[in-house]
C-alpha cells in the first residue's frame, strides 16, 4: 500500500496541505464527513476526564505566567465545544469558533446532566481562524485545545498566529497544546511506510498509515474508513506541521509575542497519533 496513489482526485501532500477533490482536509474531514468523524472520535469529543485534564493543563500553563483564567475566553477551533463547555462551568463567558458548522450544531445541542446548563455564558460562531472576525484587542484569553495547530501551509500556521496577536489585549495570554514533535518523530524513520493502527469505532473500521516527512517537517496520515461489509466510507489523507520548540518561540515572537513558556502534559489514559505526547504552550503578548 503506498501513500501517494490510492484515490483519483486525491493528492497526498502537495506542499500546501493534503487536498481531497478540491478541499482542503479540514473541510473534507470536519465538514463534509463531520458525522462520520465525530462517531469515529467520539471517545475523546465525550471524554470528560479528558476534556477536564486539558482545561486543568491550560489553567495550570496561564496561572504559571503569572495571570488568573477569567471573564471572557475565546476558543478557537471549539469544534464539538467540549473545552467551551467546561470553561463555563468553570464560571467563564467563552466564545467558540469553529468552521464547522456541523459540529457548531452539536456543541449547541450539548448537555451534562451532572450539571447546570452553562448555556448564558457560551457563544458559538462559524469561522475561520485564519482569518478571525474580531476587533483588535477584543480578548485577553484566548484558548486553540486538542491539537488545532499546524493543519496549513507555513504561511497560513503563522497568519493563523497573527490574527490571534492581533486581536489579543495587552498582556493577554494564548494557551494551545500540540504534539511534542521531536518526542513523536523518533518513533517514525523517514519514508517508513507502515501501517500503525487498524481500529474498529462502533459499526466503522478504521485504518491508519503514518509517514514523517522530514523535509516537509509534516506527520502525512491517510485514513481509510469502511463498514463492516467493506464499503469505503472515507479514504483521504492529511498533514499536520510539526513545529520544534525552537520554530514555536521564533514565530510566536516574530508576531509579538513577548514570552513563550512550555509545560508537558501528562495523559490521563494511553493515546495514540498525534494526541499520544503533546505540550501546553502560553504565549503572553
Ligand atoms: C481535532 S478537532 C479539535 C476540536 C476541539 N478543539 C476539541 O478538542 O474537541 C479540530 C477542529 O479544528 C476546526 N478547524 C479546522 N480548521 C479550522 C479553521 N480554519 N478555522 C476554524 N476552525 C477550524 C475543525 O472544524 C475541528 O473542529
Amino acid at each position: 500500500m503506498t501513500l501517494s496513489s490510492h484515490e483519483e482526485g486525491t493528492t497526498m501532500t502537495d506542499g500546501v496541505g493534503a487536498e481531497c477533490h478540491g478541499l482542503h482536509w479540514t473541510e473534507n474531514a470536519y465538514c463534509e464527513h463531520a458525522t462520520l468523524f465525530y462517531e469515529v472520535d467520539v471517545s475523546i469529543y465525550e471524554d470528560s476526564e479528558l476534556t477536564s485534564h486539558e482545561v486543568d493543563m491550560a489553567f495550570k500553563a496561564i496561572e504559571a505566567v503569572g495571570h488568573t483564567p477569567r471573564g471572557t475566553i475565546l476558543d478557537l477551533a471549539c469544534g464539538t465545544g467540549r473545552h467551551a463547555y467546561e470553561f463555563a462551568y468553570r464560571g467563564m463567558q467563552v466564545v467558540g469558533l469553529d468552521m464547522s458548522a456541523a459540529w457548531l450544531s452539536i456543541a449547541a445541542r450539548r448537555t451534562d446532566s451532572q450539571r447546570s446548563n452553562p448555556h448564558p455564558r457560551i457563544s458559538l460562531i462559524e469561522g475561520d481562524m485564519r482569518s478571525l472576525p474580531f476587533s483588535t484587542r477584543a480578548f485577553r484569553q484566548i484558548s486553540l485545545l486538542g491539537n488545532g495547530f499546524g493543519y496549513f501551509s507555513d504561511a497560513e500556521n503563522a497568519m493563523i498566529l497573527k490574527e490571534i496577536a492581533r486581536i489579543l489585549d495587552r498582556r493577554g495570554v494564548f494557551v494551545f497544546d500540540l504534539t511534542d514533535c521531536e518526542r513523536y518523530i523518533r518513533s517514525f524513520a523517514p519514508y517508513s511506510q507502515r501501517e500503525v493502527e487498524t481500529r474498529t469505532f462502533g459499526n466503522v473500521i478504521c485504518a491508519y498509515w503514518r509517514e514523517w516527512q522530514p523535509e516537509r517537517r509534516r506527520m502525512s496520515v491517510r485514513e481509510r474508513y469502511t463498514d463492516a461489509r467493506g464499503q469505503v466510507l472515507y479514504d483521504a489523507p492529511y498533514d499536520v506541521r510539526q513545529y520544534t520548540l525552537g520554530e514555536l518561540r521564533e514565530l510566536l515572537a516574530n508576531v509579538g509575542f513577548r514570552s513563550v513558556e512550555i509545560q508537558p502534559m501528562n495523559q490521563t489514559k494511553k493515546r495514540e497519533g498525534l494526541m499520544r505526547n503533546r505540550i501546553m504552550v502560553v504565549a503572553t503578548r
